[in-house]
Formats: C-alpha cells, structure tokens, sequence
C-alpha cells in the first residue's frame, strides 16, 4: 500500500519586489534578469512575518483540502533552512498554532532539496502505520539574502507549501523517493555565518556572512546533471517511461536549468511547471508552492504521473513518483 497526497496548500507573502524594484537597488537590469534567470517577480515578507506565519497559511489550506482535522496529525514536518529562530524547531510553533496537540514535530534541513526529503520521510512513517502526515517547504530567503550582491538577490523569494500525506491505494501515491547527498561540495552554496563555527557578532553582520554564498556557474551545471540524474532514477525504479510522465515539477531555481533538464530528459515543454517567473527560488517551498498551484488550476487529474526533482545546498538533490 503506497501513502498519498489527501490535500495540498501554499501561500505567499503579499509583498511584491520586481526586476525594476532590483535595479534601484543594485547595478542590474530586468533584461539581465529575465534573460539569466527567467524571474520576473518575487514575494517578500512584511515586517514581523515569520516562518512559521506562511507555514500557518499553506498548512492551513492543504488540511482544509485533505479534510483532515489537526487533531488527526501525528506528525509535522517543516522542511526550511530559515526557521523562526535556531531553538526550538518551526514544527514545533506550527504544532501550537494549529492545535494538533497529538502531532510529534521536527524540522528538516536540506535547503532546496528539504521538502523532498521531508516528503520520504513521511511516506516511510504513513507506510510504517501513521495516520497523517503534514510535511511542509516554508523559506523566508530574504532574511539570509545579502540585498547589496547582486549576484544572489535576484534569485530568492519567501513562501511555503504543504501537503497531508495519509493512506493510499495498491496503485495510487507515492512510488518512490530517492535521497542524494555529496558534502564534499558543500562550498557551493552555504551560510559561513551565525552558526557553531561563527557565532553572531558584529564582525559576522559586518562582514555580511550570515547571508547565502553562492557559487552560481558551478552550481548551474551541477543542478542540471543532478536533477537528471535524479529523475532519471524514479522513472527506472517503477518501470515506467519517461514519455509516461504527464506533469514535471522540478526546484524552481532558474529558467534555463529548468528548460536543460526537461530538454535532456525529452519532456515536452507543457509538461513541465514553471511559477518561478512569479516567485524566484523560494527553496524548500519552491516544488510545494507549484504541486499546490498544478492541483488548483487542475493541471494535475486522477491518475496521472507527476514527477518531482530537487536540487540544493549540501549539496543535494532528490527525486519522488507519484501516481495522483
Ligand atoms: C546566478 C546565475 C543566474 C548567474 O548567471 P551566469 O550566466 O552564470 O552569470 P555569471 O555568474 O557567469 O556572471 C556573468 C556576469 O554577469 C554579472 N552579474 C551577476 N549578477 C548580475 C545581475 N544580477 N545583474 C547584472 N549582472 C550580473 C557578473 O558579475 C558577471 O559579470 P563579469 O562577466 O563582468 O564578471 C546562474 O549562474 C545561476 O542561476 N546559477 C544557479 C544558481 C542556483 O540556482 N542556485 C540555487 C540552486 S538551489
């Protein structure tokens, strides 16, 4: 018996900052943007929102679809790597606010990758005998974004996205996950600042490394391999084709590290789900956000074949079938 997705939800923050907001304040143009990363937009929190206040909404929504209560969670996962603060986890705020007091809860760290980590988890846990699972991809990117490089603004936006995992059927759910980690690459997209190794000091905020360091060409070839890789894997793994997916929802991380994989793997470009033109690289929440966004707009029907990939700081990069 597979586990399934009973409902999905997602929210963004209301605050809009566009290409032309960029160029006032770094030396950059919406062309450069657009032509480089195919973002157009992204979403910011107000003043005072935090993490776990977009979880809320995108928990919220996919409990509402999944007609489930809170009361009948057992366990909530937060995949982020920009939690509310460093103790305790983000889970365990979201666990309050929704009142699922039977819930356990934890957070789960793996960047762009975490929601589908977060996600095989919760399958092993609903295919071992729990009930429901609420796994969400929540980021405030803008709070670790150094605004005055320009090599990295451009890229990241806040939002979040949830589902409930619970119970399948013999044919329908998740068919598989595959895990990925390679940490002697761990240089390529990191945080030096505001941890164990450089605690918070004025040195740290002066020296701007408590925001995201990237090394962006290096990074880009890395992400397409890996994210082919990756989805190559669940195809093979189910026995099925790569012509058989009906619908590709890739880390909307860039436009053309999207188009190049969907290119290599032979997917038609109307399989593939873009919104990263709308949101920027919103990290964790970025393949939740876009799940919840095909379900609502019905891109995605009963039966179909949905194929998620994701890639990111660790590094990582991870895949997962699901039969819908
Ligand atoms: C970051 C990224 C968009 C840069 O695009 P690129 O084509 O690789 O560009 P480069 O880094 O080679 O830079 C080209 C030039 O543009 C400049 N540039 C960088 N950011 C710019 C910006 N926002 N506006 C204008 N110029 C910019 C660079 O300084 C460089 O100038 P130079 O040639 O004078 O040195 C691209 O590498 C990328 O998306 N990488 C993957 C990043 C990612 O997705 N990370 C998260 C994974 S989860």
């Amino acid at each position: 018996m597979h586990s399934a997705i009973l409902g999905t939800g997602s929210y963004v923050p209301d605050r809009v900052l566009t290409n032309a907001d960029l160029e006032g304040m770094v030396e950059t143009s919406d062309t450069w943007i657009v032509e480089r990363t195919g973002i157009r937009e992204r979403r910011l929190v107000a003043s005072g929102q935090a993490c776990s206040d977009l979880a809320l909404e995108a928990a919220q929504q996919a409990l509402l679809a999944a007609n489930v209560q809170a009361s009948d969670i057992d366990l909530i996962l937060v995949a982020t790597c920009t939690g509310d603060t460093p103790l305790p986890s983000t889970a365990c705020l979201l666990q309050h606010r929704l009142g699922a007091t039977q819930a356990a809860a934890c957070d789960i760290s793996a960047a762009c990758c975490g929601f589908v980590y977060a996600l095989s988890i919760a399958d092993v846990y609903v295919k071992t005998g729990m009930r429901h699972v609420l796994v969400i991809g929540a980021e405030v990117m803008s709070a670790i974004t150094d605004w005055t490089d320009r090599n990295t603004c451009v890229l990241f936006g806040d939002g979040a996205g949830a589902v409930v995992l619970g119970q399948g059927s013999e044919h329908s759910g998740i068919l598989s996950t595959h895990l990925h980690a390679n940490g002697r690459l761990s240089d390529m997209i990191y945080v030096p600042g505001g941890g164990s190794t450089e605690p918070a000091s004025e040195q740290v905020l002066k020296e701007k490394r408590c925001f995201v360091k990237m090394k962006g060409n290096e990074t880009f070839k890395i992400a397409v391999k890996s994210m082919e890789e990756a989805a190559h894997e669940a195809v093979k793994a189910n026995g099925v084709t790569m012509s058989e997916i009906d619908l590709f929802i890739p880390h909307q991380a860039n436009m053309r590290i999207l188009k190049a994989v969907s290119q290599r793997l032979g997917l038609a470009q109307e399989k593939l789900m873009i919104n990263l033109d709308r949101f920027g690289n919103t990290s964790a929440a970025s393949i939740p956000l876009a799940l919840d966004e095909a379900v609502r707009s019905s891109r995605i029907q009963s039966g179909q074949l949905v194929l998620l990939a994701a890639f990111g700081a660790g590094l990582t990069w991870a895949s997962a079938l699901v039969r819908w």
